[in-house]
This record gives C-alpha cells, sequence and structure tokens, in this order.
C-alpha cells in the first residue's frame, strides 16, 4: 500500500500544484455549502421572533450569494483538476506505448493484446478519473463530513449521534457497492475483450470454418460467450438498483427518526425552531459527502489495482538493449557470420531445450543463402536472432566481424529487413505500408535529399520494391498506392499480402535481407515471375531466405541445412543433392508437403463459395 502510494505520489508530481489549487478551491466550495444553513438557522429564528420583509431579502440574498459562489468555485475546481489530469492521462499513455515498443518480442509473446490493451485504455482512464475527480474529492468530503458532524455535534448532540448512526451503514454500503461494481465493470470489460475477440477471430478464420463446416460450432462458442456477458449485465444492474434504493431509504429513514426526536426537542424546549432547520439543512449537506467518502474509498482500492496493473508492464524488463559503448560500422558490408549460436526460447517445453545448439554459419557478403530444414526446426527462430528479436542463449551473432549486441538497436535494425512468414501489415495505404522501414534518401556525403527530391527517391525504391515482388494488383486497386488496405490488410489476398511484405523487406533497401519462405502462398505462375525479379535484387544483397520448395532453393548461392539444432550441411543444391542424404530427404518431403498445401488452398477457396 506504501508502495502505491509513493508511486502515487510520484505520478502526480508534475502537477501537483495545480491539484493542490483544485483542492483547496473544492474545500472552500464545501465550506461555502455547509456556511447556507448557518445563515438558513439565523434567518428563520429572527424571523419568528420579529418577521419583517428586510430580513427575508437579506437572508435570501445571502443564501444566493453563498450559492453562486459554492458554484463558481466549483467551476474553478474542474478548471485547475481537469487539464493537467487529461494531461497525465496522455503522458502514461504515451509512456506506456513507448515502453511497450521497447520490450523484447518475448515479452509480447507472453502477454495477451486484449490484457495490454485494457491496461493501456480502461485502467490508465480509471487513473485519470480518480487524479481529476477522486483524489479531491475524498480530501474535500472527508473533510466537510468533518466539520459538518461537528457543526451537528454543536446544535444537538444526540441528533448528531443518531445522524452518525444512520450514516455509517450508508458509507459502507457505498463502499462496497462500487468494490463489486468495478469487480463486475472489469468482468464485464474482459468478457466483452473476449466476445471480440471471437468475432474477429470467425471473420478472419471464416475460410477454414467454412471450409471445416464449423460455422455452427463458431456460433454455439459465441452464444456461451454472449449470455457470460448478458448475465454479468445483469448483475451490474441489480448491483446499482439495490445501492439506489440503500441510497434513498437509509438517509430518509435517519432523517426520519432525527425529525421525530428533533420536534420532541423542539416542543420541550431544549431545542428552537432555527436550529432544527439549520440542523437538517447541514444533515442534507453531510449525508452526499459521507456516500462520497463510501464510494471513493471503493474507487481508491480500484485505482490501485489499475496503478499496479499498469506498473506490471511498465516494469517488466527491457532485456534487449543497446551496449554501453556501441560500435559503429560506417559502410556494411553484410557479411553475417552465426558462431557456435545456441537458443532456446524462455517458456521452451522440456523437449524444446536447445532448439538451437552450436549452429555455425557464414554468409559472405552479397551472397544468397537458402535455409531449409523439416517444420519447426528452427529456421524462423535463426533469423529472428540475426536482428536481436531474440538475444541467442549462447555463442554469438556477427555482422561484418562484429557482434550484434555491440551495434546500437537502431543501427543494427536499419542494416537488416525481414519479411516474416505471416506478412503482417498495417491499417493504411500500399504505399505506407510499403515504405514503413524505408530510409530518407541522402546524397553521397550522408546528407538527408531536400523534400522533393527525397519524395521523387522514395517514389522510386517503392516502385522498384514494387515491381520485384510483382504488385501489378497495387496499382490496380481503386486509389492505386494510395488506397487503404483495411484492417490489418485483411482486404488483400494471402498472396497480395505476402508480396507486400516482400516489397516492403526490399524497399528498406537493407545491408541484410532476411527472407522467410516469402513465396510461399503464391500460384506457381506468379512465384516464377516474382522469383525472377527479385533474381536481380538478391544479386547485391546479403540474403538469408528460408525455403521450402526447390524454386526458392533455386535463388540461392548456397544452401544450408538446419536439421536438430545444427547447421548439417552447406553447399550448392547440385552438391547438397550428392552429397547430402538429409538434404535429399528434406527436399523430398518439402515437394509432398507444398503439394498438400495446394490441395488444401483450393479446397477452402471452394467451402468459401
Ligand atoms: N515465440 C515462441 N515461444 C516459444 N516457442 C516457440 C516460439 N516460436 C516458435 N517456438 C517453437 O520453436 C520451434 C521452432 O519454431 P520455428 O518457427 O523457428 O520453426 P520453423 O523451422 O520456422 O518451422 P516452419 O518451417 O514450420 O516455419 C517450434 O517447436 C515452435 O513450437
Ligand atoms: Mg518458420
Amino acid at each position: 500500500m506504501l508502495q502505491t502510494i509513493k508511486r502515487f505520489l510520484e505520478l502526480i508530481r508534475p502537477i501537483r500544484w495545480r491539484i493542490l489549487a483544485g483542492t483547496i478551491t473544492a474545500l472552500g466550495s464545501a465550506l461555502t455549502a455547509l456556511a447556507i444553513p448557518q445563515v438558513l438557522q439565523r434567518l428563520v429564528e429572527s424571523f419568528r421572533l420579529s418577521p419583517s420583509t428586510t430580513v427575508v431579502f437579506t437572508a435570501a440574498a445571502l443564501v444566493l450569494g453563498l450559492g453562486l459562489l459554492e458554484a463558481g468555485l466549483l467551476w474553478i475546481r474542474r478548471l485547475f483538476s481537469a487539464g493537467p489530469a487529461t494531461g497525465l492521462e496522455r503522458d502514461m499513455r504515451v509512456e506506456l506505448f513507448s515502453y511497450l515498443q521497447r520490450l523484447p518480442v518475448g515479452f509480447h509473446d507472453a502477454w495477451g493484446s486484449g490484457q495490454l490493451l485494457s491496461r493501456a485504455m480502461s485502467d490508465i482512464g480509471q487513473i485519470r478519473r480518480w487524479v481529476a475527480f477522486g483524489l479531491i474529492m475524498w480530501i474535500t468530503s472527508t473533510l466537510t463530513t468533518v466539520v459538518g458532524v461537528a457543526l451537528l455535534a454543536f446544535a444537538n448532540p444526540l441528533l448528531a449521534l443518531v445522524f452518525l448512526c444512520g450514516m455509517l451503514p450508508l458509507g459502507y454500503l457505498a463502499y462496497s457497492f462500487v468494490a463489486t461494481f468495478q469487480h463486475l465493470s472489469r468482468l464485464a470489460q474482459d468478457q466483452a475483450g473476449d466476445l471480440a475477440t471471437t468475432v474477429e477471430q470467425s471473420v478472419q478464420g471464416i475460410r477454414v470454418l467454412k471450409a471445416f463446416g464449423r460455422g455452427g460450432h463458431a456460433l454455439e462458442g459465441f452464444l456461451e460467450q454472449a449470455d457470460e456477458l448478458r448475465s454479468t449485465e445483469i448483475r451490474k444492474a441489480t448491483a446499482t438498483a439495490r445501492f439506489d434504493a440503500g441510497v434513498i431509504l437509509l438517509p430518509g429513514l435517519t432523517l426520519g427518526v432525527c425529525l421525530f426526536l428533533g420536534l420532541h426537542f423542539v416542543a420541550s424546549g431544549s431545542m428552537n425552531v432555527g436550529e432544527l432547520a439549520g440542523f437538517f439543512a447541514t444533515a442534507a449537506i453531510v449525508e452526499g459527502p459521507v456516500r462520497m467518502i463510501g464510494m471513493l474509498f471503493g474507487q481508491a482500492i480500484g485505482m490501485k489495482t489499475a496503478l499496479d496493473r499498469v506498473d506490471e508492464v511498465l516494469d517488466a524488463p527491457v532485456t534487449i538493449t543497446d551496449p554501453d559503448s556501441p560500435r559503429e560500422l560506417s559502410t556494411p558490408r553484410g557479411e553475417v557470420e552465426l558462431r557456435d549460436v545456441s537458443f532456446h526460447y524462455p517458456d521452451a517445453r522440456g523437449g524444446q531445450v536447445g532448439l538451437l545448439s552450436g549452429v555455425n554459419l557464414h554468409i559472405r557478403p552479397g551472397e544468397t543463402m537458402a535455409l531449409v530444414g523439416v517444420t519447426g526446426s528452427g529456421k524462423s527462430t535463426l533469423l529472428e536472432l540475426i536482428p536481436r528479436l531474440y538475444d541467442v542463449t549462447a555463442g554469438a551473432v556477427l555482422i561484418d566481424g562484429v557482434d550484434v549486441r555491440d551495434m546500437r538497436l537502431s543501427d543494427l535494425r536499419s542494416m537488416i529487413s525481414v519479411a516474416f512468414e505471416d506478412a503482417t501489415l498495417f491499417s493504411d495505404t500500399v504505399r505506407r505500408n510499403v515504405l514503413l522501414g524505408a530510409p530518407w534518401p541522402c546524397a553521397a556525403d550522408g546528407t538527408p535529399l531536400p523534400e522533393a527530391e527525397g519524395r521523387a527517391k522514395l517514389e522510386e525504391s517503392l516502385k522498384l520494391a514494387l515491381a520485384t515482388a510483382d504488385a501489378n494488383f497495387a496499382y490496380d486497386l481503386p486509389q492505386g498506392l494510395d488506397t487503404p488496405i483495411g484492417e490489418e490488410g485483411m482486404s488483400l489476398s494471402g498472396g497480395q499480402r505476402q508480396r507486400l511484405a516482400l516489397a516492403r523487406a526490399i524497399a528498406a533497401a537493407p545491408s541484410v535481407l532476411l527472407l522467410d519462405d516469402p513465396l510461399s502462398a503464391l500460384d506457381t505462375k506468379t512465384e516464377e515471375r516474382v522469383t525472377e525479379s527479385l533474381r536481380r535484387v538478391l544479386e547485391k544483397t546479403t540474403t538469408l531466405i528460408v525455403a521450402h520448395r526447390t524454386s526458392t532453393v533455386s535463388l540461392a548461392d548456397r544452401v544450408a541445412v538446419l536439421d536438430e539444432g545444427r547447421i548439417v550441411a552447406v553447399g550448392t543444391h547440385d552438391e547438397l543433392m550428392h552429397t547430402s542424404e538429409r538434404y535429399r530427404f528434406i527436399m523430398a518431403n518439402l515437394q509432398e508437403e507444398a503439394a498438400n498445401n495446394r490441395n488444401i488452398n483450393e479446397y477452402a477457396r471452394e467451402g468459401e463459395q
């Protein structure tokens, strides 16, 4: 708890003066509100003793003035706190987002996107509400209650005691309502998130669902989730209804008892009518803050959970970082070497320990090396070790003789570009997707080209990359290269997406190009065309290309065979066909697999129709 308070104070440090000003104005408005019953009490008494219109007008003007003052102060309080709190919310979101960018891929493997989304959105939103409203209201409610109860006790201690006894359960009721409600809200949010994920997945996987005739099954699962969400919403409504009833009933009962006793006191002469009126006006004001304290207490617990949840992400270690004294490569040649590289995933199951163990591989500058191996042998993993998406567990990856861990991450990654197995695109235009990694063109001496010239050069590399990837469809789209390609590029076919991802890797003009089976989704004809033009680009760039087909292997100068965590053979295709039995076995397997995949694709397309 102390830790949370410390963290919270640290968080609001930059806006502490505005929060303090907000608290002071809020206190001012609360005390003004409490002053109104005092005026009322005196008005009633003096009017009873000597009825005159002057007394009424003076008092009415006074009450009106106090009311206006209270409202004005409340308004100023909002001005003080709302602006900085939304600024704080924005800063926290930016901090979380940029931290998520820095966290290694291994972190994202372990965390669901829904979890991160709810932390970035609802948890940070909850913290903002607490800063803008909760904290200040908590302080003012507590003070109003203390001063109010003191005023009540001063007017009549016994009545004040009765009032307090009635109010305590109200505070507790408010607290337990907020605690329950927040729990249910979070549950409803998670369930709504799950439901959204289900919709998303079944829309994305509609082809598979249809092909396997599992549409009905998917609907059953969806219905179950929808029912769960509905029952949570009903529980929320029930909790609110109970609270509303309590909020009306408890103060009503308490004030009823107080009135009964109060009238008795007035009748017996121990209290005058003015005091009784003042008592009730004050009690009516104090009732709000008591309820508020309870609610805010519940909210404070929710805020603590929210803060902890955000910190859980911010405290996750960034394991892949820049070295203390980075080494620079002035003109990279693009030589890649894996020296005794071992690797296993942190959450590796028993059998997988040592996914890669003692891998040695040397790719010469400008060379194209194909990497083959049976499925699950670790080819994609090996590729990901080069731009340090994961760090090796032993050994080293070197570029031009420099350990990648000794380079600045930004330098390393601008040297390398990757086309992953699954072509991840962004909901943006074709142009911006392809130019994602492209550096702003520079003159020979390294100075960035001026705007117009730079743009023209970018456009050139875009065209070259697209032509290499044979993305003719990109020009035929309704708005050409400026066509938005829908969420994650889902409005494109698998093959089109894959070609855009290939174009993106080429447009970045890297020294080292890593291609993970980049033509797997293409039909034979397109594949031939792309292979032909890709050959020209590969001539100049060091490339490691994971190959699942002989046509892709034909692009390579040499082929490396990955088997049981090691490179077991390296050589040209012809050499290996003669010398390596393992290579012959893998190639035979790959051809069979490719034929099966074609059948599945055709089957799926039929199912879609
Ligand atoms: N992020 C991850 N976390 C844990 N294990 C992983 C992760 N990614 C892959 N693996 C495991 O590592 C092994 C190798 O995976 P990898 O994707 O490198 O194989 P691959 O050779 O590329 O296979 P394919 O030919 O099917 O693409 C597999 O057993 C896989 O289950
Ligand atoms: Mg793979």
